[in-house]
């Protein structure tokens, strides 16, 4: 089977996209795409032989006309996945049901808790004991649609959010290429009831358990 191929969206640093670049995955990554000239991961990507492409969202008179710019870019790449990775601008629900059952997000938290911003220091003023991140198909309402992949980290009573930020960021970037390599390999499906199903579901647990408290 040929390999599928993936544009990547940025805003920032890219270390999502650097874990996903140096996957071993049945995928090409044929794009990284930024709405921000300044994004870190710019020269990542361009490190690893990815040319970066900017769309810079500030050109645009407003979101509709962004979004449209931007699927112009990715569609000359003809991607079977789109994967958000850091990237921090509200897509229009034209943009998300172009791109229906092809378009993935990265979110640092176990959702339906905590969508939106600053997940590490609501998690940390909640007291939770376990926080996370979660791999999942986008909808238009923010940080919400399919689950494809979770996983949990435990919370230290004398976390701060920076620590916290780490230890769910290390499994951002387990989780991340994993739930690709499962969509690339048709292990994915996403069923009438809008949830997902993983084929061997056991095995897939298997990857995502948690880590001890560092
Ligand atoms: C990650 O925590 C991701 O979950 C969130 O934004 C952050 C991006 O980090 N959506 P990076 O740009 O991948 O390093």
């Amino acid at each position: 089977m040929a390999d599928k191929s993936i544009v990547i969206l940025i805003s920032g640093r890219g270390s999502n996209m650097e874990a996903i670049l140096a996957a071993a995955l049945p995928a090409r990554v044929a794009a990284v795409i930024s709405n921000n000239p300044d994004a870190r991961g710019l020269a990542v990507a361009a490190a690893r032989g990815v040319t970066p492409v900017v769309v810079d969202h500030r050109r645009y008179a407003d979101r509709a006309r962004f979004d449209a710019a931007l699927a112009a870019e990715i569609d000359r790449y003809a991607p079977d996945l789109v994967a958000l990775a850091g990237f921090m601008r509200i897509l229009t629900g034209a943009f998300v049901a172009r791109y229906d059952r092809r378009l993935v997000n990265i979110h640092p938290s176990l959702l339906p808790a905590f969508p939106g911003l600053d997940t590490h220091r609501r998690a940390l003023a909640a007291g939770v004991w376990i926080h996370g991140c979660t791999v999942h198909f986008v909808t238009p309402a923010v940080d919400d649609g399919p689950i494809i992949a979770q996983a949990a980290v435990p919370v230290a009573p004398d976390d701060t959010e920076e620590r916290l930020a780490a230890r769910v960021l290390a499994e951002e970037h387990r989780i991340y290429p994993q739930a690709i390599r499962w969509i690339c390999e048709g292990r994915i499906v996403l069923g009438p009831d809008n949830r997902v199903q993983v084929r061997d579901r056991g095995q897939a647990l298997g990857a995502l358990v948690s880590p001890p408290l560092d």
